[in-house]
């Protein structure tokens, strides 16, 4: 099947990133969010990356102008319904996602083609939601979107050939490498990152050292372009919560329990740069 016009839920940090790309490369974009000052916040990130891009000398008034007119935002999921490929990018909880797509199911043509951008959530356990199970896979971007070069495609135990090679094509064009994993809780990337990110929470919580010497130790010892610290917050303590849980819970390894330090910080808002407040502040 052709990919022709793409639909992606949540215009959050993944979303908006999304988004944007699948426009740029000359996708026609529906992006769907909650209520209209989310939306309204997602298209503006679009905005202000694609303008700091004319900044940079990376690209032009008039192709900015053509990625924007490609993209039309909503508030109904039903203005989803004519898109090929739909690719969701909301909370990081099991039982929302599930619903979400329930009730896409009943709306879109039964050859469409499901993505989530899960970082950690079972493919299969999703896809039992809908009835077009072979027509659905993982599709993990990496943040930020428009920068990063890789994305990781999970295929479940159903995932068909083609729905595989149509969604790899698809990330193909958007200019991104392709790794294949299989359906197990953070595929190949969160497996390994999510224990060193709580293992930085661990080593700041028990007073090795000031969280600027844990970051600057990673970044300046390992050539991390960020500290374990600094990526939490770039990521979302809240988001790295949800995931350390989904996997902790299904492998019940104390190196993904989730430090009690984590689900305080959570509690209180500090949900990282998205926040204003994380390890570290950034004002408003
Ligand atoms: N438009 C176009 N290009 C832009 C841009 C914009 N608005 N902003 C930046 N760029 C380009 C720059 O021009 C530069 O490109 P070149 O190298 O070709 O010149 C490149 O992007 C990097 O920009 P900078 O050098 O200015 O930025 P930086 O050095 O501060 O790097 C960063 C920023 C890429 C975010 C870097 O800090 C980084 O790599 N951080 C770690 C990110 C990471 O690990 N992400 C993965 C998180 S885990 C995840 O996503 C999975 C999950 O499930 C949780
Ligand atoms: P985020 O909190 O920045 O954005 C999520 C957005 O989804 C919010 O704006 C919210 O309003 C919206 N939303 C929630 N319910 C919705 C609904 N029913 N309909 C429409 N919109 C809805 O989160 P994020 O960081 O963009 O993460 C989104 C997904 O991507 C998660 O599954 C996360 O695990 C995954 N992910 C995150 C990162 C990262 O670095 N943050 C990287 C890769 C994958």
């Amino acid at each position: 099947m052709e990919i022709k016009k793409v639909g992606v839920i949540g215009c959050g940090l993944m979303g908006s990133g999304i988004t944007q790309v699948s426009a740029q490369c000359g996708y026609d974009v529906v992006v769907c969010e909650a209520d209209q000052e989310l939306l309204d916040k997602g298209l503006k990130k679009i905005d202000s990356f694609l303008t700091k891009g004319i900044e940079r000398g990376k690209m032009t008034e008039e192709q900015k102008k053509a990625t924007l007119d490609k993209i039309t935002g909503t508030v109904k999921l039903v203005d989803l319904k004519d898109c090929d490929l739909i690719i969701e990018a909301i909370i990081e909880n099991i039982d929302i996602k599930k619903q979400v797509f329930k009730e896409l199911d009943g709306l879109c043509r039964p050859e469409v083609i499901f993505g989530s951008n899960t970082s950690s959530i079972s493919i299969i356990d999703m896809a039992s939601a809908t009835s077009r199970p072979d027509k659905f896979l993982g599709l993990h971007f990496f943040n930020p979107v428009p920068i990063m070069k890789l994305v990781e495609i999970v295929r479940s135990i159903v995932t068909s050939d083609e729905t595989y090679n149509t969604a790899k094509a698809f990330c193909e064009s958007l200019g991104k490498q392709i790794i294949t994993a299989k359906d197990t809780p953070g595929f190949i990337v969160n497996l390994l990152l999510i224990p060193y990110l709580l293992d930085g929470v661990r080593a700041y919580e028990s007073g090795v050292a000031t969280r600027e010497d844990i970051d600057a130790g990673m970044k300046l010892g390992c050539n991390m372009p960020m500290g374990p610290l600094e990526l939490l917050d770039f990521v979302g303590v809240d988001t790295t919560l949800f995931i350390a849980d989904v996997m902790y819970d299904e492998f019940r390894d104390p190196k993904y329990a989730a430090p009690p330090l984590l689900r305080k910080m959570v509690l209180a808002g500090f949900h990282g740069r998205k926040s204003g407040k994380g390890f570290y502040d950034y004002g408003k």
